[in-house]
């Protein structure tokens, strides 16, 4: 009984014919099979033209096809429209037409689902917040298909940098009983409102209380609060104590009630840390991610992802392929707060929020340092009052600032934030105290400064936002595939 399993083959994609150098040319006289869906689809008197796309690309395998084909008559009968996915089975010919150097000569067209006309992607252009009510079907788009090809790309270069440089990578929990930032800005993770179905008809007596009238935690799933993660960083810097060089991946939570283009309820966060390394050498290691990547990801990119670049050259953002080479080529400003304020507050330039020492930087603030103070440069400022920055940050000499740094980008503002990590235990708890922050919740952090605290530093970039950076997308919704913001959490 049973039989053994079939071998994996990987299959034949539009890219493998026609994103070679020759462009498909290579190719011609061979007979391939395509399994994608109708982008288009015009019918001549003799010849009927199908695009077709498999995502592989941005291109489309332009089928031509006359009525000798086997399977015509679902053509003819106009079963086959925009939307439907088809196989095809075809010669490998040289195009007539100047938008491609080959194309598919059909002998043969099966229909695997059809589309019903009430398709919502038609040929014309929708607008983005129209996409983002069918983020369904948009992954069909252009677009959004050119913006999935680049992430991935990214997500690899962001591995292979880790990798080549002795990093380990890290799972760090996504739910979590410690705040991070300790900005109160968690979702809870509960059993003590029923899930899904009862949901929605659950009465708040439901919930055990205490004699107090508070939430009585004992009787949750963790028996105390839990949480979705705001940060992978405290788990991090305990494998950093261990293993010295690591790196976090992964999906970070925010009940931050910003409705911005550069904010999320949930986004994919890169959290390196490093040990045995001062605020400088995380300068260093930021730096050469997004400079060496700059360099890899315009070269990588136009070697694996040229026409999606070139697409976000001509249709999202004009002379993205110039800035990122000038990120790659320059070298980037580092600059400390209190410069940074007296720069600002020097500036010609009206904002809305007012400068002074102390305040926190906004996004008007940031993109002011580097698009115009700076040109286009990336700029890093570092040593930030204490007082607008999270409690694990080294404190400084001068007992005002703290070892921290932001890395500012043009378009963006802040991609990256980082500091080195206080070590000394009684700086720590001090920090803590002062923050009114409960020392008991944080005594398996406190303990890695117990036993062999070492100097360490660390910094997280949004991932989200890297990806804004690279394809120019204007609104961070459109650089995940299914963005979580206030108000919104369908599909
Ligand atoms: O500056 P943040 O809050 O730093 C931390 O969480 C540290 N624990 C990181 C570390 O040192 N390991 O967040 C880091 C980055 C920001 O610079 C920004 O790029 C991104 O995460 N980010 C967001 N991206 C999208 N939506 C949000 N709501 C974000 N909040 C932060
Ligand atoms: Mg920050």
């Amino acid at each position: 009984m049973g039989s053994k399993v079939g071998e994996f083959r990987k299959k034949l994609k539009i890219v493998d014919v026609k994103g070679g150098p020759n462009e498909g040319l290579d190719r011609v006289g061979l007979m391939i099979v395509v399994a994608g869906w109708v982008r288009t689809l015009r019918a001549q008197s003799s010849v009927t033209f199908i695009e077709v796309n498999d995502g592989s690309c941005l291109s489309n395998m332009q089928c031509v096809m006359t009525s000798d084909a086997e399977g015509y008559d679902q053509v003819k009968s106009g079963l086959i429209t925009t939307g439907a996915s088809i196989w095809i089975q075809g010669n490998v010919v040289p195009s007539q037409g100047s938008k491609q150097k080959v194309e598919l000569k059909v002998n043969k067209i099966v229909l695997v689902g059809k589309s019903d006309p009430s398709y919502p992607i038609q040929k014309k252009r929708v607008s983005r917040e129209f996409l983002r009510t069918k983020a369904h079907l948009r992954p069909r788009t252009n677009t959004f298909g050119a913006v999935a090809r680049v992430r991935n790309a990214l997500a690899y270069a962001t591995h292979k940098f880790f990798q080549e440089n002795g990093f380990i990578w890290i799972s760090s929990p996504i739910i979590t009983a410690s705040d991070c930032e300790g900005a109160g800005e968690q979702f809870c993770v509960t059993t003590l409102i029923p899930s899904s179905r009862e949901a929605a008809e659950s009465p708040v007596d439901a919930i055990p209380k205490t004699k107090d009238g508070l939430i009585d935690w004992s009787q949750d799933f963790f028996e105390k609060p839990a949480f979705l993660t705001v940060s992978g960083q405290l788990n991090a810097e305990t494998y950093a104590t261990a293993l010295s060089n690591v790196y976090t991946f992964g999906p970070t939570f925010r009940a931050e009630n910003s409705n911005t283009s550069r904010h999320l309820a949930e986004f994919w966060m890169i959290e390196p840390e490093l040990a045995f390394a001062d605020l400088k050498d995380d300068m260093a290691c930021a730096t050469a991610y997004l400079q060496l990547y700059s360099c890899m990801q315009v070269r990588y990119i136009l070697d694996n992802c040229k026409e999606d670049m070139d697409f976000f050259n001509t249709w999202i953002e004009k002379g993205i392929i110039d800035r990122l080479s000038t990120v790659a080529e320059r070298d980037f400003v580092q600059l400390s707060y209190t410069d940074a304020i007296e720069l600002l507050i020097k500036a010609k330039k009206k904002f809305e929020f007012l400068v002074k020492w102390g305040c926190d930087l906004q996004s008007e603030h940031e993109r002011y340092l580097t698009e115009e103070a700076f040109g286009g440069c990336p700029v890093i400022v570092s040593d930030y009052p204490k007082e607008i920055k999270a409690f694990y940050m080294r404190q400084n000499d001068d007992g005002r600032t703290v070892a921290a740094m932001d890395m500012l980008v043009p378009r963006i503002g802040e991609l990256i934030g980082g500091s080195q990590r206080e070590e000394r235990l009684e700086y720590l708890e001090g920090r803590l105290d002062e923050l009114k922050l409960n020392r008991d919740s944080y005594w398996w952090y406190l303990d890695l400064r117990h036993y062999g605290s070492v100097p360490h530093a660390g910094f997280g970039l949004g991932f989200e936002r890297l990806v804004q950076f690279a394809t120019g997308v204007e609104n961070i919704r459109d650089a995940i595939p299914f963005p979580r913001t206030p108000g919104s959490v369908e599909f």
